[in-house]
């Protein structure tokens, strides 16, 4: 763990503004720094750096945060990457604190991490300089590979033999090496031997480029085709994705992976311009890859052989996918034509056909009707029929319950109503809108100090916002009751913010007051600033059914109620990093603490 101390330290040290300039061109604007927002398209510039309290804002997107924010959220690092990133800028070394156990571990592990550094060096070196290195170059070049990619992959040739690695079998040496997974040791426990034998290298790589393990691929037909590196305590296989890296470096800004099943498909796509390839490890891909993926992006396309398997692991991923597809975020399947890969394809079609194959994939819920209308067919339904319709709409409902409240939910909702004539209404037009997400402010503008009577929702500030109603609010006006089956602290969490803030007034108001009808609850408000919304909100028609908004009101304000309270404490610490380290109190200080740990635990 990273010092608090040293954060402050770094913090401290950092002008922002160094910070964010090389990524957006920055213009003095009075007291602060204007340039386009990085975070969403725009054509003029609502972007604002404030040197004064080292904090990003914009007005269009609502984007905010401190320097290390801005890292995170603009190169998609990790806080403890962020914090090192702004450490290196300084010229700083990041100390790690030093606990007993836990310190010889580190080490432990670091020495590890060298012996797998010194074994990439070592196969790269015989791709160069093996008598039989022939073999292995002709192999890459048989499979249209440049001297350029494998060099950006590092890739390394282990040749045969037995006993390459461990030159002088000393002890210490031969330990490192075991639990690197380099060294195999023999069942009979007297001698040990090189994992991997004249075979292709592939090292593989963590976030900070470290090497982590090795995937090793004969370069003839025998089995198997592929060796990996075992689980080791710097590895685990479940977890890590091939290329990812490499993929990082290619582009300052990542907004798209791609995720395919070899490792030989990530370099024949990079080979052919197509940078953004993972791949997972042998291994199915896991809630592990996901939540990794998504720190990185918010677009992934899984990419699958078209053949019964492939339609089984599209299945799969779709099930693990959809919890956590949160609004922003979205997916695409494409499915290849049977005894195709990605490697063939790309070298077949180029970059473009490639390209055209993933944007002629399905979306989620495209995929997801799919599967499902084929594995009801398969179980002898008749879609055409209303039951059959009926037992569709219910599975859908099934698998959408699993993701996250919100807009994209509700679309797929949407779609499931329209697919099967289920809910009633006719649905032309998509509910929740931006909003509610946008209701957030710049954690700088104290709005605890002002009287809930002032609340009011957010109009929209730049003109690529449409001012929309709230459906939660329209539901509340139109069935005041639903206020009365909330728990009193979910409408307390929901704060004095934007939208949040209005339905906690019209709740608070609705229970304390006994408001029983619509008529009621308007003229309750007529003579507050809120009149004029709740009047919005009455002529509103939800586009989604109501009797399934009602059914989902607890649940979605108690999801709202939690946002509020991450967005509280997360503008918490932001002012407790932006104080000066020597004023925080032991409890503050024990409070970031935590926070730091929480966000490693969350990595
Ligand atoms: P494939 O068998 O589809 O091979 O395995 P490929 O990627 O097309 O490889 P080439 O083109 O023949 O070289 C896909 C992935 O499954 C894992 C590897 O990660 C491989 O990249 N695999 C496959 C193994 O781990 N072991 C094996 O024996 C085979
Ligand atoms: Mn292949």
């Amino acid at each position: 763990m990273i010092p608090p101390a040293f954060i402050e330290d770094v913090i401290a040290r950092t002008d922002i503004v160094d910070v964010i300039e090389p990524h957006v061109v920055l213009k003095k604007s009075g007291a602060n720094f204007s340039g386009l927002c990085p975070f969403h398209q725009e054509k003029s510039p609502s972007f604002s750096v404030s040197q004064d309290k080292q904090f990003y804002y914009c007005f269009g997107c609502h984007a905010s945060g401190s320097a290390l924010k801005f890292l995170m959220e603009f190169e998609r690092l990790s806080f403890p990457e962020a914090v090192e990133r702004l450490a290196q800028r300084l010229g700083l070394e990041v100390p790690q604190s030093e606990g007993g156990e836990d310190a010889s571990r580190k080490r432990r592990r670091q020495l590890i991490y060298d012996q797998l550094e010194a074994a990439k060096s070592f196969y790269k070196h015989q791709l160069r300089s093996h008598p039989d290195k022939e073999r292995a170059v002709a192999y890459l070049k048989g499979r249209g590979l440049t001297g350029e990619i494998a060099a950006r992959y590092e890739l390394g040739y282990a040749p045969p033999g037995w006993n390459h690695l461990l030159v002088d079998d000393e002890p210490e040496t031969r330990s490192l090496l075991l639990e690197a997974g380099l060294l195999v040791q023999k069942e009979d426990e007297t001698g040990h031997y090189d994992r991997f034998r004249d075979r292709i290298m592939f090292p593989i790589r963590d976030l900070r480029g470290r090497t982590i393990a090795f995937g090793g691929r004969v370069l003839g037909d025998a089995k198997p085709k592929y060796l990996n590196s075992p689980e080791t305590p710097v590895f685990h296989k479940g977890r890590e994705l091939y290329g990812l890296y490499e993929a990082r470096r290619a582009t300052n800004r990542l907004s798209r992976l791609i995720i395919v099943e070899g490792y030989l498909d990530v370099v024949a796509l990079a080979q052919f311009g197509v940078t953004f390839a993972v791949a997972t490890l042998g291994t199915a891909t896991t809630d592990e890859h996901l939540g990794r993926l998504f720190r990185q992006v918010s677009d992934l396309v899984f990419c699958f052989d078209g053949d019964r398997a492939g339609q089984a692991a599209a299945g799969k991923a779709l099930l693990l996918l959809l919890p956590h597809l949160e609004d922003g975020r979205r997916a695409t399947f494409m499915f290849l034509p049977e005894g195709d890969d990605p490697d063939s394809v790309v070298r077949r079609e180029g970059k473009e056909g490639f390209l055209d194959r993933v944007k002629a994939g399905l979306d989620v819920s495209a995929w997801l009707f799919e599967k499902l209308s084929g594995d009801l067919k398969s179980a002898g339904h008749d879609l055409a029929s209303i039951a059959g319709k009926a037992a569709l709409a219910k599975e859908a409902v099934k698998w959408i319950s699993t993701m996250p409240a919100g807009a994209f939910k509700q679309l797929m909702l949407d779609e499931v109503t329209a697919k099967t004539g289920v809910a009633q209404q006719r649905l032309d037009q998509i509910a929740e809108t931006l909003p509610v997400a946008q209701a957030v402010r710049p954690v700088d503008q104290s709005v605890e100090t002002r009287s809930s009577a002032e609340v009011e929702p957010l109009p929209g500030r730049g003109d690529d916002q449409r001012a929309a109603v709230d459906t939660d609010l329209a539901l509340l006006v139109l069935h005041p009751e639903l206020a009365e089956d909330l728990d009193a602290d979910v409408i307390l969490g929901l704060g004095q913010e934007g939208a949040d803030g209005v339905l906690r007034l019209v709740c608070e108001n609705i229970r304390a007051e006994g408001l029983k009808t619509p008529g009621q609850l308007i003229g309750h408000f007529a003579s507050s600033p809120l009149a004029k919304s709740l009047k919005l909100a009455f002529d509103y028609t939800p586009v989604l059914d109501v009797s399934f908004l009602k059914s989902e009101f607890v649940e979605r304000l108690r999801h709202r109620a939690s946002r509020a309270d991450h967005r509280r404490r997360q503008a918490e610490m932001a002012e407790l990093i932006h104080r000066a380290p020597s004023s925080l109190s032991e409890e503050e200080r024990q409070r970031l603490r935590q926070f730091y740990g929480q966000q490693k635990a969350d990595q």
